[in-house]
């Protein structure tokens, strides 16, 4: 029997797939369809230290390779999601890891300080790319100084490991990633969406303006993968437009340990499963077996 367990800072996840944050609500949404317990690990939708109510409609738009969303990071704010939610993952002994956020960063500080250490939770991912708030998230993500900074006063408030997800809207994705890297970053989640807009063309109006997900990203994302992985050596996450099984293995032959897998399941909620199942099949037809002696392999 082929391996499909992964070991991601020192803990086993029994599969390399996760959702993309953000994408599987609060987890318990998916369960009439298929138990959250399949998942390599779970992430969180990002969390603040406050709860948040978002951006007003319309959030999601469905383009022609992709989706735009603009969410505005709403969310039950990091206690609720502790007190309401985190049990059924306990229950389930599911993995997770938690996306965070602040509008500021002494809220990104706070936030982190407040989650305690659990055997579950394998990292923390740092949202320094959501395109869609005027505080915070992007506007950090893309200064080397600022993201050197935060990076660092967020280690020095946890022991967890800290993952920073990292937007694609930078011409040096390799500085960004490396002041990330500096400050003690302990992997990188490779890539946050793509800020875009739609025009309507008889109202005269912009209906959205959010980030591009979905198939239009594979490559640019896929080439973050490759770049990061023959420069930084700590784990990476990728993610953008992964529809299938070997949309994943993609990324993993570039050299991401493990990847989250967002818009496709808004195409089809059962594409994480399918995607999981359709892995191990290749593994075991490839007499391959580990799915972890593939990350990198694209590199020669
Ligand atoms: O608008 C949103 O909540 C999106 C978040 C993100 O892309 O990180």
């Amino acid at each position: 029997m082929a391996s499909m367990s992964v070991k991601l800072f020192g803990k086993n996840l029994r599969n390399p797939v996760m959702n993309a944050s953000g994408t599987l609500g609060y987890g318990e949404e998916i369960e009439p369809l298929w138990g959250i317990e399949n998942l390599g690990a779970y992430v969180t939708k990002g969390l603040s230290l406050n709860p948040h109510n978002g951006n007003p409609t319309p959030r999601v738009w469905e383009e022609r390779q992709g989706l735009i969303n603009s969410i505005g990071l709403q969310n039950v704010g990091v206690d609720r999601f502790f007190n309401e939610y985190f049990p059924l993952f306990k229950k389930k002994k599911t993995p997770i890891i938690v996306n965070f956020f602040g509008f500021t960063e002494e809220e990104y500080v706070a936030c982190a300080r407040r989650i305690k250490p659990d055997n579950l939770i394998i990292a923390l991912e740092m949202n320094l790319s959501c395109p869609n708030v005027k505080q915070g998230g992007i506007s950090f993500g893309k200064d080397p100084e600022m993201v050197y900074k935060i990076v660092k006063e967020v280690k020095a408030v946890t022991r967890i490991p800290i993952i920073a997800k990292l937007t694609p809207e930078v011409r040096n994705l390799r500085e960004i990633a490396g002041a990330a890297y500096d400050a003690g970053v302990d992997g990188f989640t490779l890539l946050n969406t793509m800020p875009s807009l739609v025009v309507d063309i008889e109202k005269c109006s912009v209906p959205i303006r959010g980030g591009l997900s979905g198939p239009v990203l594979r490559p640019i994302a896929l080439k973050a993968v490759y770049e990061i992985f023959s420069s930084l050596h700590v784990p990476i996450l990728g993610s953008g437009g992964i529809m299938n099984y070997s949309d994943a293995l993609s990324f993993i032959m570039a050299g991401a340990c493990a990847v989250q897998v967002g818009t496709a399941t808004f195409v089809d909620p059962y594409t994480i499963p399918k995607i999981i199942q359709e892995l191990k099949n290749y593994l075991e037809q490839l007499r391959c077996p580990r799915i972890s002696d593939l990350t990198g392999v694209a590199h020669g």
